[in-house]
């Protein structure tokens, strides 16, 4: 590969690939518990409320709340976050324990507070990062297990990681043969995961390529809610297309037919 060049993401089977995909319930359950533990910490999901995860579709849709704000699973996973709001009597700025209709609460207080504590790079907002670069959840996947030990002969600049997903040119860090430059590039994020770093609930190994794989799974959801509604839509599309196809072939055979 040439330089300036990553590699291209990893080829992972996700559940929800192809036109009957569907979202694994428990896989993402798994990568809310990783988003929520360890990327939460620095990337803000803007456009997700406690509530969504109660949704259709959603992480911890239950078919007993059609209203996700009575979902009990959903109200203590908003309760467990700490919430900015003021104090209606006095004014004050206060936190408070969340409830469904708020927004997942943001890791830093402003942009700047954002890049200083990540040495000058910002963290971007996860909410549609599953549509937001080529390879979807598979590049998200493979960004999270591509950081390598840097092949002797290339310098890592200091607060930088070298990924070999990651989009960059590193030949001018590179000492060995111009022809031979190393894909991939240097990112501002340290590797988040780590082998057992999520307990997992519900019995699955928790190795970082299944806590990858897990995140972003759940990332690919937020980003398409309504995947499985779009698919099955299709799906009766085409169905209809093809009644409809065999119906006007047969009323031309019919305006058409030979009387004489
Ligand atoms: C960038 C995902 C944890 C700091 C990114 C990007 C993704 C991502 C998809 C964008 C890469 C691109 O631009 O193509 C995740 C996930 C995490 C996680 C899924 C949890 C498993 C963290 C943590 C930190 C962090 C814990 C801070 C300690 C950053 C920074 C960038 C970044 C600073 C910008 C890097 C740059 O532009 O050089 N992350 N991240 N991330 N992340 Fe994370």
């Amino acid at each position: 590969l040439a330089a300036g060049h990553p590699e291209p993401p990893k080829d992972i089977h996700f559940s929800f690939e192809g036109p009957f995909g569907k979202y694994d319930a428990a896989q993402l359950q798994r990568g809310y518990k990783v988003y929520r533990e360890v990327c939460a910490a620095c990337h803000s999901m803007n456009l997700l409320a406690y509530r969504n995860l109660g949704d259709k579709g959603g992480p911890f849709y239950n078919s007993k709340y059609k209203n996700p704000n009575d979902n009990p699973v959903v109200k203590a996973l908003a309760a467990d976050a700490q919430i900015d709001d003021i104090d209606h009597e006095t004014g004050d700025a206060i936190k408070r324990p969340g409830i469904p209709a708020d927004r997942f609460p943001h890791p830093f207080p402003n942009d700047y507070a954002a890049r200083a504590s990540n040495g000058g790079a910002l963290p971007p907002d996860l909410s549609v990062m599953g549509k937001a670069r080529t390879g979807g959840p598979e590049y998200i996947a493979s960004l999270l297990q591509g950081y390598p030990t840097p092949p002797a002969g290339l310098t890592v600049p200091t607060g930088q990681h070298y990924n070999v997903f990651f989009a960059g040119d590193v030949t001018e860090a590179w000492k060995g043969d111009k022809k031979h430059v190393p894909a991939g590039g240097f990112i501002a994020m340290a590797p988040p995961l780590k082998d057992g770093l999520v307990s997992y609930d519900d019995g699955v190994k928790s190795t970082v390529k299944q806590q990858a794989e897990d995140v972003a799974a759940f990332i690919m959801w937020a980003s398409e809610p309504k995947m499985e509604d779009r698919k099955q839509m299709g799906l009766a599309v085409i169905i209809f297309l093809l009644l409809f196809s065999g119906l006007l072939y047969a009323s031309y055979r019919q305006v058409w037919r030979n009387e004489s």
